[in-house]
């Protein structure tokens, strides 16, 4: 007997059956039941049929059905269930993150008609769009206090540089951005950051997110294997999609990112990349321990990988000693490091940096004057002198003070009406977000409309995770939130919790 998925997938392919899908066939047949789940042919909640009678129903090989079964698996549109098989997931990931009444709604509006004229590439991207059009107020996650930017100082650094530019700094840039805020920016992570480098080995960029576009494009190719933290930032997986390098979710725990273990670990395909976040694991906030420091970096060396070390808020850490970098653990260690001005100055900015292994540099500084024509050299020499001048710094220390104060008083609110235990136990004294755990059964989505109702951003920990097996809580940033204004928002997202309870 036909199931109803075979018989769906058999009238989309039409007469010519299979034949129709193209090659790789695993590919094709991947697309086709993505293409099912997303315009709503396979409702949520389905059943698909098991990949044997799938398989035997459309004259396929199982590899081949399995392979779009891990694939859909992976990148969140089905979830497994042990014993009871694979179910269209409730919510698909097109809709990750975008809990807001509004940002469901900017996501309609790119679908359908707007997707029908676009490449596959370009419609896995925009079916996966995460980016929430709410970037400020209680409690977006991530976004540091602009009010705060000592924008004067700032400006007048500029005003004075603005009085006579020299013609090449409002010319194309070229060569990883300018020198002397590749100095600069050399000098503030050997001291802060323990990283190993020179000047010659930064690469100034508009952000993390170009930074990654930019090593996935130099160093990846088609097919390969990405791991990601499991759960992980939403933002580097529409980079890796489109780029087709398939993301394998490795949980983390209380030291970070878990290696498959021994024996198992050597049957295992090598990725090319691994990406961590080891100073402060986003979302959750675990610090990564020297001993999974070193069996990561002797796992990269041994494999041939790249970790790409996502060092995004650092700078942030209220309580103990900083922790180093995992790039400065080692010479010539197999690490990408990554960071960003998003946090310690404004998002807004957009600038960030690369460190890359010295035999990278030259590469890399060509291929992005190539790929993005560099620019923007009158703000790098702006904010070049700002960090000489020890304006950064300065700045960094009144921020750290800040926002250690406002994690307290969300921290306490938290405690005090929900008890210790709905701090999520791998959180540490760092950062500008903090995770509110909730019971596995509540309905975190849920709850994140029902608050964006009432003008308040919370993002659901769900969304974070591709696999099924996934973690509730919410994503609270306090360092945008005025210290008064703090325990009204909470106040009121006390009164959107009822809203996650199932039914
Ligand atoms: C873990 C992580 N990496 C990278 C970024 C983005 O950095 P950028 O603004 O430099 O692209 C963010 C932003 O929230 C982040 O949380």
């Amino acid at each position: 007997m036909r199931s109803i998925c075979g018989d769906l997938l058999l009238q989309r392919l039409g007469p010519s059956g299979p034949a129709a899908l193209g090659k790789p066939l695993n590919r094709g047949i991947y697309e086709c039941i993505r293409g099912a789940i997303q315009d709503g042919s396979l409702a949520p909640t389905t059943r698909l049929p098991p990949s044997r009678d799938l398989a035997a129903e459309l004259g396929l090989s199982r590899n081949t059905v399995m392979f779009a079964y891990e694939q859909l698996l992976a990148e969140g549109y089905v979830h497994a269930r042990t014993g009871s098989g694979t179910f269209v997931a409730a919510t698909a990931p097109e809709t990750y993150l975008n809990a807001t009444a509004t940002a469901t709604a900017a996501a309609a509006e790119v679908r359908p008609s707007a997707m029908s004229g676009l490449s596959p590439r370009g419609q896995l991207l925009l079916a996966n769009a995460s980016a929430s059009p709410t970037q400020w107020g209680a409690f977006m996650p991530g976004v540091p206090d602009v009010t705060r930017f000592p924008h004067r100082r700032y400006a007048q650094i500029a005003a004075r540089l603005w009085r006579r530019p020299p013609p090449e700094w409002l010319s194309y840039g070229h060569g990883g951005g300018l020198p002397a805020l590749r100095e600069a920016v050399a000098t503030h992570l050997r001291v802060a950051r323990s990283v190993r480098c020179d000047a010659d080995q930064v690469l100034i960029t508009e952000g993390i997110h170009q930074a990654i576009d930019l090593v996935v494009k130099l160093l990846g190719s088609s097919g390969e294997q990405a791991w990601v933290e499991e759960p992980s930032y939403w933002g580097i997986r529409g980079i890796l999609q489109v780029s087709d390098i398939r993301m394998v979710p490795m949980p983390v725990d209380e030291e970070g990112l878990t290696l498959p273990d021994g024996e198992a670990g050597r049957d295992t395909p090598a990725p090319r990349f691994i990406f961590v976040t080891p100073s402060h694991q986003y979302p959750l906030g675990a610090v990564m321990s020297l001993k999974r420091r070193r069996a990561l970096l002797e796992f990269a060396h041994r494999r041939g990988s790249w970790i790409v070390e996502d060092d995004y808020d650092s700078e942030f850490r209220f309580s103990g000693q900083p922790i180093p970098s995992l790039q400065g653990l080692e010479p010539d260690a197999p690490v990408i490091y990554v960071g960003t001005f998003s946090k310690t100055l404004y998002p807004g900015l957009r600038m960030g940096y690369l460190v890359l292994p010295r035999a990278l540099a030259g590469a890399f500084q060509t291929a992005h004057s190539e790929l993005y024509r560099a620019g923007h050299l009158m703000t790098q020499a702006t904010v070049a002198e700002f960090m000489q001048a020890g304006d950064y710094a300065a700045h960094i220390r009144r921020m750290r003070l800040l926002y250690a104060k406002r994690r307290a008083i969300l921290a306490g609110l938290v405690e005090r009406y929900l008890g210790p235990a709905a701090l999520h136990e791998h959180g540490s004294n760092a950062g500008l977000h903090l995770v509110l755990r909730l019971p596995d059964d509540a309905d975190d989505v849920a709850i994140a409309e029902a608050a964006s109702q009432r003008g308040i951003i919370v993002r659901p920990l769900s969304r974070y995770f591709i696999g099924s097996t996934v973690q509730r809580g919410l994503l609270l940033g306090y360092a945008c939130v005025p210290e008064e204004a703090i325990a009204p928002a909470f106040e009121l997202l006390l009164g959107c919790l009822d809203q996650g309870k199932r039914r």
